[in-house]
């Protein structure tokens, strides 16, 4: 058992505290939301993931998982500091890392003996130094030892990602620190990778986020070419996917990546490259191909009702950057609802986990209690997250409400013919 703080509640520090907690762990909390840790405390998960409410529950009623906005009441007595604060897009693209400084320094002031910080935001490489350095020379009695444990579950599968990891990496420049973080995995029986320097570990991170999204934007470009030449791109995806060197993950033509990760993170690593004089081409192609990705649903709803936007309904079916989770961060959703309000359409949506988020985000918009309620009167209906409740819907009822029956399906979830055959004016991504 091992006395572990974890700063932030968000996605990342919550899953981290609930999971170590139930290893066995005694975890404790530290966030400066007021709020958030006020709902914690009545073991109310602030946000939607799978699974984790009930972890927090347990765990917090067991005694293992406590909450907490007190620095002094989660540090004085932790082996372990986890840093789990948010690192948003800043300026120029450049990770924002204010939430991580300040978590250092409030760790810095609340230290009351030795402790390994460990950083499990995700940071550019040389943000571990800056985190020693800022608390050597904030706390002068106590040393930190610093080491980068980057995170790669994802929100959806937070939990079991947590748990049953394809690998664990951590970086320290102190090699005992380092093995120190690896004895808190044990339980989990899963690859370790100590990296002898703490950049390396911090770019393993970078870098694996930019591959996936690389990933994406290669196959949404293949499937932009396979849509002129009369291929099936998602068809080609699938072949590709078939070769055991390729593999089918993250290889899905659609209206491309978003959410709290990939965008901020390959802008980051760009940004990071040009500071060190390196311009990024490979990367630069990637983002631009998924911004033009998203703009795609747009072209087909022109083309299916004929030129114009203005004055048409359209439901937009999914809002969250993905399924199984509520998160809006850099969702396709906002870009294409704002696009069409400013085209003068009429927007209504529907989703299962992420509406009351998008009612603050999209004022403008209906929001509705279902596809069928969404697609009432609609001229169009875009299927924006391909949450499995709309991979099996009632398609005749649909398109009976439906004012015309246009489809454009942005995840590519429904078979051309089969909708064609049902009276749709169909459209996906990357196929006729
Ligand atoms: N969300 C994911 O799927 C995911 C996956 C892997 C890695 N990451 C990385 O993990 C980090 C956290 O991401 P997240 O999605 O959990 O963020 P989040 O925004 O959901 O949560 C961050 C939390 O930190 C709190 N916070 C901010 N400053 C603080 C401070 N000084 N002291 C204490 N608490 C503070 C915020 O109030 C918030 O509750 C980011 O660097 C992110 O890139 C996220």
């Amino acid at each position: 058992m091992s006395k572990i703080a974890v700063i932030g509640a968000g996605y990342v520090g919550l899953t981290t505290a609930a999971c170590f907690a139930d290893l066995g762990n005694e975890v404790v909390v530290v966030d400066i939301d007021r709020e958030k840790v006020s709902r914690l405390k009545q073991h109310d998960v602030p946000f939607y993931e799978p699974g984790l409410s009930e972890l927090v529950k347990r765990n917090a009623s067991s005694g293992r998982l406590r909450f907490t906005n007190s620095y002094a009441d989660a540090i004085p007595g932790a082996e372990y500091a986890i840093i789990a604060v948010s690192t948003p897009e800043g300026e120029g693209g450049e990770a924002d890392l204010s939430a991580v400084e300040a978590a250092a320094k409030s760790i810095a002031d609340a230290m009351d003996g030795p402790l390994v910080v460990i950083n499990k935001s995700t940071v550019p490489p040389l943000t571990g130094d800056m985190v020693s350095t800022v608390m050597s020379e904030r706390n002068t009695k106590h040393q930190a030892q610093v080491v980068s444990n980057p995170e790669f579950l994802r929100e959806g599968s937070a939990i079991q990602d947590f748990m049953r990891p394809d690998r664990v990496v951590i970086g320290g420049h102190d090699r005992e620190a380092a093995e120190k973080v690896a004895r808190l995995y044990d339980p989990l029986d899963a690859p370790v990778l100590i990296t002898p320097n703490i950049y390396t570990a911090e770019m393993v991170k970078y870098a694996s986020n930019a591959f996936l999204a690389a990933r994406i934007s290669f196959i949404n470009e293949i499937a932009r070419i396979s849509e002129r030449v009369h291929a099936d791109g998602k068809l080609v995806a699938e072949g590709m996917g078939l070769d055991k060197r390729i593999g089918s993950s993250y290889l899905d033509v659609g209206i491309g990546w978003g959410g709290s990760c990939f965008p901020k993170d390959v802008k980051a690593l760009a940004a990071l490259a040009e500071r060190f004089n390196y311009h990024p081409e490979l990367l630069n192609a990637v983002i631009e191909i998924n911004r033009d990705q998203r703009m795609l649903v747009i072209d087909k709803l022109k083309e299916c009702l004929d030129g114009s936007l203005d004055g048409r309904t359209v439901g937009l079916l999914g809002l969250a950057f993905k399924p199984n989770t509520d998160d809006l961060r850099e969702a396709p959703s906002l870009d294409i609802a704002r696009v069409l309000l400013a085209a003068g359409a009429s927007v209504r949506a529907y989703d299962p986990a992420a509406m009351e988020g998008a009612r603050l985000k999209l004022p403008e918009v209906d929001f509705r209690r279902d596809a069928y309620d969404l697609a009432g009167g609609a001229d169009a209906v875009v299927i924006v997250t391909e949450w499995n409740e709309f991979r099996r819907l009632d398609l005749p009822r649909l398109k009976k409400a439906m004012g015309r029956p246009v489809i454009i399906d942005g995840r590519n979830i429904y078979d051309p013919e089969v909708m064609r055959g049902l009276g749709f004016t169909y459209r996906g991504i990357g196929r006729e």
